[in-house]
């Protein structure tokens, strides 16, 4: 019998509750933003990220641009961030002509090094950027201790973090401002989608402004103006209540979501045990003080050629992948950023690091079917 192809990624659909609510909304019949979905899933948010302060917005790459409009982001102003990241996390800032300045991560671990953060701290640095990599929380307890001996704002990347803790703390609700993305590939997606949580206070009334094209029309909806207006910056940074109707079906399920995806991820861990016990690879370490919410499940290959085994693996119809090329070796992060630091642990990682297949439709018998390939390739 043919093996069945095994995708990367299948991101849910619930269909029926997405009806339920797309019958709801035709009723309100407010099909823009900041309507009646957006408000249930902002009070969603709030209530089980514990943050008082959400904004949908229609992506994680726009909660990151707004928070670079938020901080004040001018030519030449520096960002400390992981290069051993995502595109956007860079580009929010390079756009509104600040530098980031790259950190290496710690050794098997993929998050920025706290340890390293103060030496790349200038008179220009306004901001420490972390990514909570696969949904493992940095070290934040050092990240804040730095940043308030050094008057530094703190931003949290939680674009992969949803319900993750930080000591008993939710991601997204510890640094000044949190980005969340619900992008289909994420553990809870609305096709694309994200939040921006502003937990400094002093933001508040400002993002509301830019998220409504850099009018107080936020007033004008509170019924405090007649009229509104242009007063700053600004986009249409919202998210349609059609995406949003269909984020709650996801969100009310969150928990659901979370728990199939630990199955996965501790069958999977088991079945690597042999594997890392032989020297072939290393098994993803949860940092003790953090619980995750099982984004990604990954391996670093340490006797074979990462890419040799991705080839290997598509031969036998199934789909792992790399990440990232770190932002400090590409192009655009050559030309626009700052990387003066050893980068020793980020191209270790990003030689090594490869992704396996986690949704819903993983039966074991494929983790199985995996993990048997995977040890073929490495006895070869
Ligand atoms: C760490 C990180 N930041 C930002 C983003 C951008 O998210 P979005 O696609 O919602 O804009 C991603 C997307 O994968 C990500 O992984």
């Amino acid at each position: 019998m043919k093996n069945k192809r095994i995708t990367f990624n299948k991101p849910f659909f619930f269909e029926n509750e997405f009806k339920k609510n797309l019958s709801i909304l035709k009723q309100k019949s407010h099909f823009s933003s900041l309507g009646y979905f957006t408000e249930k899933c902002k009070n969603w948010l709030s209530l089980n990220l514990n943050c008082k302060n959400v904004f949908l917005v229609h992506s994680c790459t726009a909660a990151l641009e707004m928070t670079a409009l938020l901080l004040n982001i001018k030519k030449g102003d520096e960002i400390i961030m992981p290069s051993y990241a995502f595109v956007s996390s860079a580009n929010a800032f390079v756009l509104r002509g600040g530098k980031p300045v790259f950190v290496d991560t710690g050794s098997n671990n993929c998050n920025i090094d706290p340890n390293k953060v103060e030496a790349a701290i200038t008179k220009r640095t306004k901001a420490i950027l972390v990514v909570h990599y696969s949904g493992f929380s940095c070290d934040l307890d050092k990240i804040l201790k730095i940043a308030k001996k050094h008057n530094l704002f703190v931003i949290e990347d939680a674009a992969q973090s949803i319900l993750s803790t930080y000591k008993n703390k939710k991601l997204g609700s510890i640094g000044d401002i949190a980005t969340i993305s619900f992008h289909e590939t994420k553990n809870i997606h609305c096709g694309q989608g994200g939040a921006l949580l502003v937990n400094n206070e002093r933001f508040v009334k400002r993002a509301n402004i830019l998220l409504e094209k850099g009018t107080n029309r936020y007033l004008h909806r509170n019924n405090l103006i007649k009229k509104y207006t242009w007063i700053d910056l600004g986009s249409s940074f919202a998210l349609n209540e059609i995406s949003a109707a269909y984020l709650y079906t996801q969100l009310v399920k969150a928990k659901e979501i979370t728990n199939q995806r630990k199955r996965i991820y501790n069958y999977y861990n088991k079945k690597f045990e042999i594997l890392e016990k032989k020297g072939f690879l290393l098994r993803p370490q949860i940092p003790r003080h953090s619980k995750t919410n099982y984004h990604i499940y990954y391996i670093l290959i340490l006797k074979k050629k990462r890419d040799d085994l991705i080839s290997y693996l598509k031969s036998k119809k199934i789909s792992a992948l790399f990440h990232y090329i770190p932002l400090h070796k590409s192009k655009y992060g050559k030309q626009n950023g700052i990387a003066k630091f050893s980068m020793k642990n980020t191209d270790w990682i990003s030689n090594r690091l490869l992704r396996l297949p986690l949704h819903h439709r993983i039966k074991k018998k494929d983790i199985n079917r995996i993990c048997n390939e995977i040890l073929l390739f490495c006895k070869r």
